[in-house]
């Protein structure tokens, strides 16, 4: 399977930006380390990220050519029903991660717009996340193959 690992605004400061909530590893070993894992669980991971609403709804749209997407929002996934409804409007399996325990923060933080649309969410679990993300829509690509 080839899934789209897709990281929304300010996560490319992953590393300097406040490292309290989101640790010190950057995207770009984020990204190395999800390729790897992929690898070795026989899927092809392409990254992508932006700070831009309409460019992330276009990477969800190029989805479509894809099996899966694992993707952190970032703040948009508090507000942007552009980004809901790419989403909802591609029929590819999407898990939704934050890096952060948004719950534990801010009440602005605490609704997601994208979840509902979403096959899974995970929240609070670090740069592992994505990891669980992988082998969570991986499965969900399993069960629709079956
Ligand atoms: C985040 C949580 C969001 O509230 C925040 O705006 C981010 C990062 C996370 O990964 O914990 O940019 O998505």
């Amino acid at each position: 399977p080839r899934v789209l690992l897709l990281n929304g605004p300010n996560l490319n400061l992953l590393g300097s930006r406040d490292p309290r909530q989101y640790g010190s590893v950057t995207l770009a070993e984020i990204e190395r380390h999800v390729q790897t894992l992929g690898a070795e669980l026989g899927a092809a991971v392409e990254c992508a990220q932006s700070n831009h609403e309409g460019e992330l709804v276009e990477h969800v749209h190029r989805a479509r050519e894809l099996d899966g997407v694992v993707y952190n929002p970032g703040a948009f996934a508090h507000y942007s029903i552009a980004l809901r409804d790419a989403i909802e409007a591609v029929d590819v399996p999407c898990v939704e991660v934050h890096i952060s325990n948004v719950y534990a923060r801010e009440a602005f933080r605490h609704t997601s717009v994208t979840a509902p649309v979403c096959q899974g969410y995970i929240a609070g679990c670090g740069p592992v996340g994505y990891d669980l993300g992988l082998r969570a829509v991986l499965a969900r690509i399993e069960e629709r193959r079956a």
